[in-house]
């Protein structure tokens, strides 16, 4: 350690979106094309800990305790950005670890930059408001964005505004405290990533522009529902916009199949277990993880139901979580 270096560190938990993100308006910054709505899990973590020293000549990235360089790379670039804002010229040692199976398929790229931008941000003595840190992280990674705020989550699309994405909390994660099961399929890296499949979606489905046109009357039925802790108006759009999105991708050339057959047996039992009045709605990203959300009252019978399915091979639970914050 050289004089002059400065470190903090700083947790953040993973998100899942409600109103889904798909496609970019624009590459260079990472900008979204529409908004989204998401709740912040908050028992799952990402630490990450960024050491700031004259002595380096660049960034170096361990995720678990291992050298990453290819992350590193993207890692670096979030960097680049913090630094131009902030005016600083200092290269760093960045430690990460996140709390949850990598392998298990849920994103961890949502936590690890908003820990990231947090982390950095406070060694740096930037003390930008988490707004700053919001967009921020938002152009490293579109859902990392809604990471750095806790419980009920929401992305808007402001252009012409002093930020072009304005990130804010909805509710507060005690404010209404819903449970998240997420079953896990399977524990294979996925086919395409996030990045490459929006470009491709854009680029070669016939149904982008009314996914993109659809999008604001989802966020505004999802905000609604949210305000008045409507649980079956949630449901509905909730699940309303994972399918879209499915199909969207569906329609993309080469298709974009994140599914496997236990994803889709999941989705059936948990209709089914709404239909019989357990409180229960699903959820898909770009994988094939099935999360679960529920009113607590539903738990064990969510529980029960998916642990039956064959093919699921584990199931995490948690309830929602606090957003980024420096921890040292
Ligand atoms: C399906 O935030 O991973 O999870 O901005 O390219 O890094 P990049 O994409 P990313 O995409 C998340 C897509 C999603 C839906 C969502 O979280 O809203």
């Amino acid at each position: 350690m050289s004089s002059g270096e400065s470190h903090a560190t700083a947790v953040a938990h993973p998100n899942i979106a409600l109103v889904k993100y798909w496609g970019k308006a624009a590459v260079e910054d990472n900008l979204p094309a529409v908004g989204s709505l998401s709740i912040t899990l908050g028992g799952l973590s990402t630490t990450t800990t960024v050491r700031f020293d004259p002595a380096l000549e660049h960034d170096r990235f361990f995720l678990s305790g291992r050298e990453d360089p290819t992350m590193g790379h993207r890692v670096s670039a979030c960097l680049d950005r913090l630094r131009a804002r902030l005016g600083s010229g200092l290269h760093a040692v960045i430690e990460s670890e996140n709390d949850f199976p990598t392998a298990a398929g849920l994103a961890s790229s949502a936590s690890g930059f908003a820990a990231l931008v947090t982390a950095a941000d406070a060694a740096l003595r930037g003390n930008l408001p988490p707004e700053d840190r919001a967009d921020l992280a938002r152009q490293c990674s579109g859902s990392a964005a809604r990471s750095v705020f806790g419980g009920f989550v929401e992305l808007r699309l402001t252009p012409g505004g002093p930020r072009p994405t304005e990130t804010s909390q909805l509710l507060p994660p005690e404010a209404w405290p819903l449970e998240v099961l997420v079953a896990v399929t399977s524990t294979g890296p996925k086919e395409t990533g996030s990045t490459e499949g929006m470009l491709r979606t854009e680029r070669t489905s016939p149904y982008y522009r009314a996914w993109v046109e659809s999008s604001p009357a989802d966020l505004a039925g999802a905000r609604a529902a949210v305000v008045a802790r409507d649980f079956e108006a949630l449901a509905e759009i909730s699940e309303a916009s994972c399918l879209k999105m499915h199909g969207l991708m569906l329609s993309a050339r080469p298709g974009l199949l994140y599914w496997n057959g236990t994803t889709l047996e999941c989705l059936h039992r948990i209709r089914k277990l709404r239909r019989s009045g357990v409180p229960v709605f699903f959820t898909v990203d770009a994988g094939p993880q099935v999360k679960a959300v529920c009113l607590p009252e539903g738990v064990e019978r969510v529980r029960a139901e998916l642990a039956a399915v064959p093919g699921v091979l584990r199931i995490l639970e948690t309830g929602l979580g606090e957003g980024a914050r420096v921890l040292r």
